[in-house]
């Protein structure tokens, strides 16, 4: 009986490729109706847990594992590089595999609601909405990805790319491989710092979304600093990719943004997200060692609220200031390289990767034959 639960759990996660029953992380029209109770409600720390069902809005049910899966980290314009080659093929090795980060991060953020005959740019509020007064908090798990420029497509100029995502969680870090859920709306937050620019069919362009000026840390010679400003003005401007149409005021990308948990605010009745597309004039910093990452990010901007059906829309918006730090650990496991920044760089940039010589392929290598042994054997049995 254990071994055909185990079959069947194996089964499907070998059936169900991560993200396909979930809705897109951030897509702006995503509060399509689901009750407003998951909010908070990634606060189980009980990760024997590892699998339940969840029905979602489409009627369907979602199966989740609440496995942490990395897929959204890097930008389309990579998978030829690092993701396509490894289907199957769990010890491919790219020299854009780059490595991965996970830890616990601190949002703080400070929403204020003016008066609603004050119109100023386009701030629209009803002086019927009330929302938390002061600075909140909310505390998040994250993971990050930091790999060296892709070769093509021309447009980038950062010797790094790092794509970053959080999710409102209490969950200890040491569970973070059982806290995600691909079918609640969890992703809170995500980003990258070069971004796809698509035509009708494919990954056209890339560019910076934030211009890194990366140094040597003074403190210590192993370790950089970087520093930016989020800035897609000149996206803004152009003819918008056929995927991202000018839907938000502030150039934010549909799937790069902050969404603040449903009902924070009120007005008649509860309100869903808060949507924040990063704001240009968005500041992004951090650190990096070849064992600890770290990231601030803060800004302002004037925000929206998804549609939370059955209530009706509102054009109501407030202004959201906020404050975000991560600070995140290598993760050896997953990584099939490891990073080499400052005086242990041979590279002017400040920033080598190399290959890991340790555990990273061999685990992935060795958990694949596990499972394939496991449905082998265990196939063998239910013959
Ligand atoms: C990280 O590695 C562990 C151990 O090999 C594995 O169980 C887990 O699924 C990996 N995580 C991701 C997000 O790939
Ligand atoms: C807002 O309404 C109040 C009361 O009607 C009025 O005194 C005030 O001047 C108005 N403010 C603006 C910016 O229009
Ligand atoms: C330095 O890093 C850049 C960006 O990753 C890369 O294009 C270049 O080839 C590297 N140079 C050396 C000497 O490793
Ligand atoms: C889209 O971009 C790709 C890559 O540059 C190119 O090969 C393709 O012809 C373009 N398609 C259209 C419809 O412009
Ligand atoms: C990069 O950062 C260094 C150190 O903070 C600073 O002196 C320099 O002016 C910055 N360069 C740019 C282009 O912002
Ligand atoms: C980012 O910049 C802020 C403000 O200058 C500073 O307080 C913070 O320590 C920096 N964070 C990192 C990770 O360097
Ligand atoms: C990081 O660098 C230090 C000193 O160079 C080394 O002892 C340590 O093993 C390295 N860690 C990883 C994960 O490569
Ligand atoms: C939001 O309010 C703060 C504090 O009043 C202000 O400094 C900031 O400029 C406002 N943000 C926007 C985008 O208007």
């Amino acid at each position: 009986m254990l071994l055909r639960r185990h079959f069947l759990t194996i089964l499907a996660l070998l059936a169900v490729p991560t993200r396909v029953l979930s809705r897109k992380g951030g897509d702006g029209s995503s509060s399509d109706g689901d009750s407003g109770s998951s909010s908070g409600s990634s606060g189980s720390s009980d990760s024997d847990d590892t699998s339940s069902s969840t029905p979602s809005s489409g009627g369907l049910n979602c199966f989740d594992t609440h496995r942490l899966d990395f897929d959204d980290l890097q930008p389309s314009h990579y998978d030829r590089y690092n993701r396509e080659p490894r289907r199957g093929h769990a010890s491919a090795y790219s020299d854009w595999d780059g490595v991965f980060f996970k830890g616990s991060a601190s949002f703080k953020y400070t929403i204020q609601t003016p008066p609603n005959n004050l119109t100023e740019g386009d701030i629209v509020s009803s002086s019927f909405i009330t929302c938390p007064i002061g600075t909140q908090s909310m505390r998040m798990l994250g993971a990050a990805w930091v790999a060296a420029k892709a070769p093509t497509p021309a447009g980038p100029l950062n010797p790094i790319t790092l794509g970053f995502k959080a999710w409102k969680s209490n969950v200890r870090v040491s569970d973070i491989d059982y806290s995600y859920s691909v079918c609640e709306d969890l992703d809170l937050m995500r980003l990258t710092t070069t971004v796809d620019w698509y035509n009708e069919t494919s990954v056209e362009k890339a560019m910076d979304a934030v211009a890194l000026n990366v140094t040597q840390a003074a403190d210590n010679k192993n370790k950089i600093l970087f520093d930016g400003v989020y800035d897609l003005k000149d996206w803004a401007d152009s003819e918008r990719s056929s995927m991202e149409p000018a839907r938000y005021d502030n150039a934010g990308l549909s799937d790069q943004m902050i969404s603040l948990p449903d009902s924070l605010c009120s007005e008649y009745s509860n309100l869903g997200k808060i949507l924040i597309g990063w704001p240009t004039g968005t500041h992004i910093n951090g650190s990096m060692t070849n064992e600890t990452l770290e990231l601030g990010f803060s800004g302002s901007t004037i925000a929206g609220f998804s549609h939370r059906y059955p209530w009706p829309d509102t054009d109501t918006k407030v202004n959201v200031t906020f404050e975000f730090t991560f600070a995140g650990s290598y993760d050896a496991a997953n990584s099939s390289q490891v990073v080499l920044p400052g005086a242990s760089s041979h590279n002017a940039s400040l920033i080598t990767f190399e290959r890991a010589t340790g555990s990273a392929t061999a685990t992935s290598l060795s958990l694949y034959s596990v499972l394939l042994s496991l449905l082998v054997s265990v196939g063998v049995i239910f013959v």
